[in-house]
């Protein structure tokens, strides 16, 4: 019987088990396919016990929870995999054992769901001659080849509604209320949320920011009597002529945190414009609990064309939204060019037509 596998692999997005779900029962049920599922991401490749049979059984009632029933793992590149030896942290290429795993398990196909860092692991992987087929997912929405990942819609709502919850407050209290959001290198959260929850200042690491533009912005609103702020702040978002804020620099994108230019611009804008100023952070519960509708129904629509590509045996490709439609990219060409929020787009445009700050 034709067997193939799923891994869930980089930090999880609301959707990955609508996704995990479609193509194991449009493999079984269309296409009689045997499916297996992979632990933790790659790890589950190297681990004697990271391999899950999923029947229908296993698939049932996962379609609105968060999370992933296979586990994620964000440090798991096989090509450069941390692990201690006699107490020293070394890095090592273990990826040919991935290979022979991936032949062992005779698999027809290996599905690979996740964000830039495990799509160019796959794309690593074909290279090497594995059958792998990949499916974005995040909610910084940064992958190229693709309108849309999974993910990113559930973080926008989550966001909106804190941008809602803060200006209640922020407008009993005449205070400034600023928001840190995710968005590591591209700032589509902090965009859409601060356009869908009216932010009065939104910044992200497209457009650096000047100190002064989102002071005097504040003080404006302040001088025709709105007393309150609220700011939509990217957490890779970073001053002109400054850099990232890093709660952990690491020289690894994958390992290195981001955080702190939120209480950076709050303790800025409290200084300079002598206001009562708080900071939040939403951090990881961008990333929890059920998916929204749309995710739901974009990553089922995924989970299902990844199934046809693989019955085509279209491997090195990956499913995408294009205009509506799904279609299907090749890995190399939604790798090439990574996503980023289009500083000439209606949607910035839309930002400043009504007045919203954009730091610059
Ligand atoms: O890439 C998705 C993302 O949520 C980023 O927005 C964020 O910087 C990062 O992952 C957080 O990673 P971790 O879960 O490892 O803290």
């Amino acid at each position: 019987m034709t067997r193939l596998g799923i891994l869930t692999g980089g930090g999880d997005a609301p959707g990955l088990n609508a996704v995990i779900r479609s193509a194991v029962k449009s493999a079984i049920l269309v296409h009689g396919y045997e499916m297996i599922g992979i632990r933790n991401g790659f790890e589950g490749l190297l681990d004697a016990d990271g391999i899950v049979p999923l029947n229908l059984d296993a698939v049932r009632g996962i379609l609105p929870r968060g999370g992933t029933i296979l586990g994620a793992a964000n440090r798991g590149n096989p090509f450069a995999r941390r692990v201690i030896r006699n107490g020293v942290e070394v890095v090592e290429d273990v990826s040919d054992r991935v290979v022979d795993r991936i032949h062992e398990l005779e698999l027809a196909s290996l599905l690979v769901v996740g964000g830039d860092g495990t799509l160019r692991i796959s794309l690593e992987l074909f290279e090497k001659g594995c059958p792998v087929i990949g499916i974005p997912k995040t909610i910084d929405n940064d992958v190229g080849g693709t309108d849309l990942s999974f993910g990113f819609d559930t973080a926008v709502s989550i966001a909106t509604e804190a941008i809602d919850r803060l200006h209640t407050t922020a407008e009993a209290h005449h205070r400034v209320m600023v928001l840190e959001l995710m968005g590591r290198d591209a700032g589509f959260i902090a965009l859409h949320a601060g356009i869908a929850g009216g932010a009065d200042v939104i910044l992200i690491p497209e457009i650096p920011f000047s100190f002064d533009a989102v002071s005097e912005k504040i003080k404006a609103r302040a001088r025709s009597g709105r007393k309150f702020s609220i700011l939509s702040v990217a957490e890779g978002a970073f001053p002109q002529g400054g850099e990232k804020s890093y709660r952990r620099r690491r020289d690894d994108a994958q390992t290195a945190r981001l955080g702190g230019i939120g209480r950076q611009v709050g303790d800025a804008v409290a200084h300079t414009c002598a206001m009562e100023t708080r900071v939040t952070v939403l951090g990881h519960l961008q990333r929890g609990g059920s998916p929204t509708a749309f995710d739901r129904w974009l990553a089922s629509r995924y989970g299902a064309a990844a199934v046809r590509l693989a019955a085509a045996g279209m491997h090195g490709s990956m499913v995408s939204l294009q205009g509506g439609v799904v279609r299907h990219v090749s890995l190399a060409e939604a790798l090439a060019v990574p996503k980023r929020v289009n500083v000439h787009s209606d949607a910035v445009q839309t930002a400043r037509d009504m007045g919203i700050c954009m730091g610059d």
